[in-house]
């Protein structure tokens, strides 16, 4: 909405949420105490804010006002009833459309910024038409392709806007011309692409699910080369070359992570599911499986290759972030592998630039695998990288920072329990200098011949 704000300024945008703490921080003058960490948001707020940009809580005005109305709530996996770990929860779209149903008095066009499950639109309609004052709505659907960490430059040169609107009726077609009107004074004409309601909600769920299926085919290579001797990164720079099959989303890792990949194919495979489409269910769901070998995996690797055991060993994570430039911890590897090492009693020392200590202990507190006191116990969090090596059995490298290959390994070595080993997830440094210096190495899709 920041995006949209700055590229109109002849728009009023109003970012409202239940949330007043929330709000309070969008407000706040310190612009490093914005929620979201995420690089070059900062001046796109400073530039549009409280100029036509606005954070509120006053919910029911901002809708009375508005014409066009985005819902932006958060469409989690069903923790409980039917489709329980897979569905996507609808409670908080409901909500919100019973909320915009009650205090609309004038038409209004209502957004479906949220990934939602096919047909969900239809839902939404009904509850606004039969639970509103006789105002006319127009549902559209406008899924986010942007990725955490280059959130705005996604925004601002996106590889296409997609809108679904009721493409049959007049009045359909005026609203989703509406929103292209909104998109294009910035997005080039040719990469607005407007379709029904049900194949831009698909579209939506079909991209994850393409792009995670990439990151766990690549994956599984990454074991094969592991026993073979071939190098992943050989291998996928060289199937890259393909124009077919494109260089992007190749990078082997410990895993993929982030709110969106499990979350939607979870959700793909409960509605194929539902229409009795099991083929295409486990189709789907084996991307899920891969990711989940992947994470398992790289820490049975830690544990075997010190010994099979860890217990009372210190080792260090490099990285917790689900990937570099972002604070955002939702499904991150690093959580898993920690909470796997943690069930062989290892104590573990994260050190991640971004990521706060009350966040990473609140990760590992709803695993519900230990006690909180026990994670307490177990696991430190420190500032400072040496620190975080010193007196350490192994090094685990969990997210991709920049940061992490400009480190002095041969001062971090020194303080290191002998043997020291380097386990790098991502395929970030180069193992020939850590062996040079001293380090046991092992890195995803090499192995430890690398
Ligand atoms: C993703 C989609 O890219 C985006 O279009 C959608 O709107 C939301 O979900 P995001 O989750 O922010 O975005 O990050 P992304 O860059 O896609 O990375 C997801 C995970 O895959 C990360 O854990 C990342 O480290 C991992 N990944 C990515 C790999 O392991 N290998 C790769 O080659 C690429």
């Amino acid at each position: 909405m920041a995006v949209i704000a700055q590229k109109n300024p002849n728009i009023k945008v109003t970012v409202v949420d239940v949330n007043a703490k929330r709000i309070a921080a969008w407000n706040s003058e310190d612009l490093s105490q914005l929620p979201v960490f995420e690089p070059g948001l900062d001046d796109v707020i400073a530039e549009a804010r409280n100029k036509n940009l606005f954070f509120s809580t006053d919910i029911d005005a901002a809708i009375d006002a508005a014409d066009m109305i985005f819902t932006a709530v958060n469409t989690p996996t069903k923790s409980y009833g039917s489709g329980k770990g897979m569905a996507a929860d609808l409670k908080h779209i409901e909500l919100c459309a019973r909320q915009i149903a009650r205090v609309a008095k004038t038409d209004k066009i209502v957004v479906e910024k949220s990934t939602l499950p096919v047909r969900t639109a239809e839902a939404l309609k009904s509850i606004l038409d039969q639970t509103g004052n006789g105002v006319k709505f127009q549902i559209l659907s406008n899924p986010e392709f942007l990725a955490e960490g280059t959130a705005v430059k996604d925004l601002q040169e996106p590889d296409r806007v997609l809108i679904g609107g009721e493409t049959h009726t007049e009045e359909g077609r005026e609203a989703i011309q509406a929103l292209v009107d909104v998109y294009a004074s910035w997005v080039p004409k040719d990469r607005i692409i407007t379709t029904n309601v049900w194949s831009s909600e698909l579209s939506k769920l079909t991209a994850n699910a393409f792009l995670a299926q990439r990151i766990s085919s690549i994956n599984a290579m990454s074991e094969l080369c592991e026993v073979t001797g071939a190098d992943v990164h050989e291998v996928a720079h060289a199937i890259g070359q393909d124009s077919r099959i494109g260089p992007k989303f190749l990078k082997a890792s410990v895993g993929f992570g982030g709110s969106c990949f499990q979350k939607d194919i979870l959700n793909l495979v409960y509605i194929a599911k539902s229409y009795g489409l099991h083929e295409v269910a486990d189709y789907w769901e084996q991307v899920i499986i891969m990711n989940n070998h992947q994470k398992t995996r790289f820490a049975n690797n830690i544990v075997h290759t010190l010994y099979n055991t860890v217990s009372g060993k210190k080792i260090t994570f490099l990285g917790w972030a689900f990937k570099k430039d972002t604070n955002d911890t939702r499904e991150s590897a690093a959580i898993y592998v920690a909470d796997a090492l943690l069930e062989e009693q290892a104590e573990i020392v994260v050190y991640d630039p971004k990521v706060t200590a009350e966040q990473i202990y609140m990760d590992l507190d709803k695993q519900n695998s230990r006690s909180p006191e026990e994670n307490r116990r177990l696991v430190t969090i420190v500032n400072d990288p040496y620190e975080a090596c010193k007196s350490a059995h192994a090094i685990a490298i969990l997210t991709e920072w920049d940061e992490f290959k400009l480190y002095d390994y041969s001062r971090i070595y020194k303080d290191m329990i002998k043997p020291a080993f380097i386990f790098d997830g991502r395929d970030i440094l180069d193992m020939a200098t850590l062996k040079a210096i001293g380090f046991e190495t092992y890195c995803i899709g090499k192995g430890k011949e690398a």
